[in-house]
């Protein structure tokens, strides 16, 4: 059990940012029953990436990467948004929380209704063609593999980032813009050891900013935490949130 006296330094200071950022990683939806990378029952315990999440993979055996990629939708299409996805949607609701930087690909962060969410390592809800410049959003796992474009009838594959591919300029932009201007980064559910999303903490804290964590064990963010909350975000986020609605009423 964390002790109150930590949720509500956690709270304190989410109240009082100016312009409050969360980073998310795959804790933040394990909870809703999807598997993180790392870890006892981590992804990557059971599976090679280079065998399914490599451009090379795909190369060798599209069809082999998009029956790993339409699984996970599957997992992800019968999931449901956790409490601590509902926390973060009301925290901006509530006007405190600026965005959203997730490396998750799962969409549940939109699905529990947060509107400003930056998408570090692309989406399972997006297709693209290897051939041509087609994308397209998907609203169900694909029934046929590996797809195919409906535009030139090149191979179609999930729009997310593999190892040895660069990030998103856009969406990497906007996340360290995001990062160097909050004064309150609230970093959830992530191992830290991935770059360069891992480096987004660690230039909030030397652009100035105080870092409130919460994860289940400690992680590579953990040394620079100001506040570190050791449990499950799906039962200290709503607590947090909780206490910070209960600031801002009083104040
Ligand atoms: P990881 O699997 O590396 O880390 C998940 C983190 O969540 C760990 O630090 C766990 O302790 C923590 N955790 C687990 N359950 C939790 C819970 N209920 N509440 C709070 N924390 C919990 O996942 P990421 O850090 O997201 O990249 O991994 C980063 C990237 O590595 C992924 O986006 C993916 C992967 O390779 C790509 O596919 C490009």
């Amino acid at each position: 059990m964390v002790p109150e006296e930590l949720i509500s330094a956690a709270a304190e200071m989410i109240a009082s940012a100016k312009s409050l950022v969360a980073l998310t990683g795959a804790g933040v939806s394990a909870e809703s029953g999807i598997p993180t990378f790392r870890g006892r029952d981590g992804l990557w315990r059971r599976y090679k990436p280079e065998e399914l999440a490599t451009p090379e993979a795909f190369e060798r055996d599209p069809r082999l990467v998009w029956e790993w990629y339409k699984w996970r939708m599957e997992i992800v299409f019968k999931a449901r948004p956790n409490p601590a996805h509902e926390a973060l949607a009301e925290l901006e609701r509530l006007g405190v929380l600026k965005c959203i930087i997730t490396q998750n690909v799962d969409g549940l962060h939109q699905r529990a209704g947060s509107k400003c969410v930056v998408e570090l390592h692309g989406s399972l809800w997006r297709v693209r063609c290897t051939t041509c410049s087609y994308r397209s959003r998907v609203e169900e796992p694909p029934r046929e593999i590996p797809p195919r474009c409906p535009i030139c009838g090149g191979l179609l594959r999930p729009d997310v980032v593999w190892f040895g591919e660069p990030l998103p300029k856009a969406a990497t932009e906007h996340a360290f813009r995001l990062a160097m201007e909050c004064d309150v980064m609230l970093v959830v559910g992530t191992s830290g050891v991935v770059l360069p999303a891992g480096l987004l903490p660690v230039t909030a804290k030397q652009h100035g900013a105080k870092i409130v964590e919460v994860n289940v064990e400690e992680s590579a963010i953990t040394s620079i935490a100001d506040v570190f909350i050791k449990a499950p975000a799906g039962i200290s986020l709503p607590r947090i949130v909780e206490k910070v609605k209960a600031i801002l009423q009083s104040g």
